[in-house]
């Protein structure tokens, strides 16, 4: 039996987004123009035209808002801004409308199911909401399944990613003078774009280099450079984040952390790539969220702002310190530490060596910095997992257990 005490650990307004009942989830393929996506929930004829039928206009529209960063803003924005969301969203499997079930009833928040590859549907979606910003978290995001197949990470992150501008152009040219100077294009984008870091070098700076390693950093990249081309080449008024690791609630247990305490709250092997040693910057995920508003309300046309976390740990250390709060969380029942449950495991190819973040610019010029050390952070979030197991459990399809069989079976061969 688990011993939370949520007043103890100050998560109570966490807690209290309760997800709603886990929803059916429908295996099916949905036939698209350029290839087959494995979607969790087919989106029906109506869905399409009901969500098109309606306006909100002055709005904002977000991209991938039901993926993990994009349910964290799509919740902080509801509870602090007036201006209503449009959020568009396919639901591969990383997308989860239940994530948002809070928002159900409220007038001033819609989900709009579909890809943004189709030009098509973006276009209408744009005329009929008429945003005056877009926020663009959608993206294939887990670096593991781009080294197994970079296919749709080239797809919906460089063509999805230059669709959406194109249409956001279009329509944007087609603003009255105000309007067009008041637009904002936010593209959200990742520290793995500069590569790696050797041990004693400089941090990340918006002026490093760009040298992306993997498939997913190289599709991100692509992405970075398109939003950046639209700005120089048509005067498209964009804004570009590049951030570090984000944890906390919500995250699809296919990532380091959420897999790392579900893993050891069953007393499952805890694998770690390689030897352990490899850095990330961590930031908890609504500080991201805080950051993106931030940019989003004062960042200077056509820059690019990073964000991180100040926060750096060797993977090791994060594994271990999440196995220390599940023994104390899920007290010993005989069976040892959770951190005897650490297997180092083959190493991921190309393995970036160390992430780290100079967030210099964005706390000087606009004032932002994180708020939540990774210790206090690291707490709720495990607290968060451990509170919300029906969430867990309604995340973990057929789907995501052959992800897990794909990728860990073969790393723990000899
Ligand atoms: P995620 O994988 O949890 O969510 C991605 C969301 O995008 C899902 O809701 C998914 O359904 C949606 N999506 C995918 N393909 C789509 C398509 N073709 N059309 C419409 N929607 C689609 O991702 P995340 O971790 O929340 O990351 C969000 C963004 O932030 C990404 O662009 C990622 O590169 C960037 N980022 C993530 C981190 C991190 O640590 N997670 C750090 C820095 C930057
Ligand atoms: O730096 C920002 C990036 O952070 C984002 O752009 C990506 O979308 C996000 O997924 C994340 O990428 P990482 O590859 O750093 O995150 P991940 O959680 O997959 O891995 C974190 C570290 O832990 C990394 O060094 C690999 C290691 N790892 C990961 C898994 C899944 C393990 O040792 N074992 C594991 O099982």
């Amino acid at each position: 039996m688990c011993v939370l005490d949520l007043r103890c650990i100050g998560i109570s307004r966490l807690a209290s987004r309760k997800p709603a009942s886990p929803p059916v989830f429908l295996q099916c393929l949905h036939e698209h123009k350029t290839k087959k996506v494995t979607l969790l929930h087919p989106i029906s004829e109506f869905e399409k035209a009901h969500s098109k039928a309606e306006s909100m206009s002055n709005s904002i529209l977000v991209t991938g808002g039901a993926g993990f960063i994009g349910s964290n803003f799509v919740l902080q924005w509801i509870e602090n801004v007036a201006t209503p969301l449009v959020n568009l969203d396919l639901l591969t499997y990383a997308g989860n409308p239940a994530n948002l079930a809070t928002l159900e009833d409220d007038s001033r928040y819609r989900l709009v199911r579909g890809d943004i590859c189709d030009a098509e549907f973006v276009a209408a979606v744009l005329r009929d909401n008429r945003p005056r910003a877009i926020v663009h978290f959608a993206a294939e995001s887990h670096v593991d399944r781009s080294i197994a197949d970079p296919s749709d990470f080239i797809r919906t992150n460089v063509l999805g990613t230059f669709t959406l501008l194109e249409q956001a152009k279009l329509y944007w040219s087609g603003m009255d003078e105000a309007a067009r100077r008041a637009f904002r294009f936010l593209h959200v984008s990742t520290d793995e774009v500069y590569g790696s870091l050797g041990w004693d070098e400089a941090a990340f700076s918006e002026s490093t280099a760009y040298a992306p390693n993997s498939p997913y950093a190289a599709s991100k990249a692509a992405s970075d450079h398109l939003v950046r081309a639209y700005f120089h080449t048509y005067g498209f008024p964009v804004l570009t984040t590049n951030c570090s690791n984000n944890y906390g609630p919500f995250q699809f247990p296919e990532k380091l952390v959420p897999l790392i305490i579900l893993n050891a709250l069953e007393r499952k092997p805890l694998p770690v790539y390689g030897d352990g040693s490899n850095v990330r910057d961590w930031l908890f995920v609504e500080d991201h969220c805080l950051a993106i508003r931030t940019v989003l309300e004062r960042g200077r046309v056509g820059e690019t702002y990073n964000i991180g976390g100040n926060s750096e740990r060797k993977n090791l250390e994060v594994v271990t310190s999440i196995c220390n709060l599940v023994d104390e969380f899920c007290p010993d029942d005989g069976s040892g530490p959770r951190k005897d449950l650490i297997k180092f495991v083959a190493d991921r190819p190309g393995h970036d060596r160390r992430y780290a973040i100079d967030a210099a610019k964005i706390s000087q010029e606009l004032g932002w910095r994180p708020s939540v050390e990774f210790e206090s952070g690291l707490r709720k979030t495990v607290a968060w997992y451990l509170e919300h197991r029906s969430w867990v459990q309604s995340v973990r399809s057929g789907a995501y257990m052959d992800w897990i069989r794909q990728n860990y079976e073969e790393r723990v061969q000899p």
